[in-house]
């Protein structure tokens, strides 16, 4: 396996997943319930931007270092908040200066930040250099980093005791076959915790994949099946990464109007063609 995020940490993908996952963690801690966080493919936890991998692509400039430059209307910086919030944990400085940005924290610091005290999370990484990266900063009563297959964990740690709660399934998407995985995944998942969030990131590059991918996810049926897509152009190239999308499951109900507005505010922040282009709706269309 060649993936290494660190190479693209902060990036618009990174950003678009990051918002998104942290106003489903808002959402769920509005009740004292405790909820079930399950990262399958967790990653390293932290990122250091002034590192080689970072500075080789310079990714995170156009990612996270163009939406902390740029001042927002309130109604975007609401939104933006939890996500800005965690941030600034990692970033002495950042609330009143942006150049002040080292770190970028990955899934799993955004989760663990959000939770409270009666939250559990779990963490799978299967890389072992990454993993005791993660151990390092994910340590916490809280949380469990284990070395289980993100695949597999989603039958082996599904239904966790929890009614409520949120699976992020973020894989590298190196290997053929992926999309296909995916969606097949999901619909074990969804069987054994119908009652759970799903967020599923995918790469918007071959869009044959892409619409195929969506068509299956289609087939299985799963009511509240939402699709949140961004952009970097209007216009898509192909065999390039020009955008990136979500489906999430059981979305909170707040979810597709905060993500539509969010997104259509950092389009033109983090497009490379200045405008860019994001869409929110059902995968299927409610009757
Ligand atoms: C896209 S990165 C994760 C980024 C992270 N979710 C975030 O948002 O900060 C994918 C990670 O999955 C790990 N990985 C690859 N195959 C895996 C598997 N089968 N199970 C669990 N982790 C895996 C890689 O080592 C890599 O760290």
């Amino acid at each position: 396996m060649n993936y290494r995020h660190a190479f693209h940490a902060g990036n618009f993908a990174d950003v678009v997943k990051h918002v998104v996952l942290t106003r489903i963690l808002a959402y769920l801690g509005q009740k004292d319930a405790a909820f079930r966080v399950l990262d399958t493919h967790a990653g390293a936890g932290l990122y250091d931007l002034s590192g080689n991998e970072a500075q080789r692509t310079g990714e995170w400039e156009s990612g996270v270092g163009a939406v902390l430059r740029t001042p927002f209307k309130p109604e975007i910086e609401a939104l933006l908040a939890p996500w800005k919030q965690v941030i600034a944990g990692f970033n002495p400085g950042l609330d009143t200066d942006p150049s002040a940005l080292r770190h970028y924290p990955g899934s799993p610091l955004f989760a663990l930040a959000l939770a409270r005290p009666q939250d559990r999370l779990l963490f799978c990484e299967t890389e072992p250099g990454v993993r005791a990266a993660l151990g390092d900063v994910a340590h916490d009563f809280r949380a469990k980093v284990l070395p289980t297959d993100g695949w597999q964990s989603l039958t082996a740690y599904l239904p966790p005791k929890e009614r409520r709660g949120v699976v992020l399934v973020d894989p590298p998407f190196e290997e053929a076959g992926e999309f296909h995985r995916l969606a097949a995944t999901l619909a074990e998942a969804y069987k054994r915790w119908a009652t759970g969030i799903y967020a599923l990131w995918y790469p918007i590059k071959d869009v044959r994949a892409v619409d195929a991918f969506q068509r299956e996810i289609a087939r299985a049926a799963i009511p509240k099946t939402l699709r949140i897509e961004f952009d970097l152009r209007t216009v898509r190239q192909a065999s390039v990464l020009s955008g990136c999308g979500l489906i999430v499951v059981n979305p909170p109900f707040t979810l597709a109007d905060e993500i539509r507005t969010v997104l259509a505010a950092l389009a033109p922040v983090m497009a490379s063609d200045g405008v860019g282009r994001s869409r929110v709706g059902w995968l299927i269309p409610e009757r």
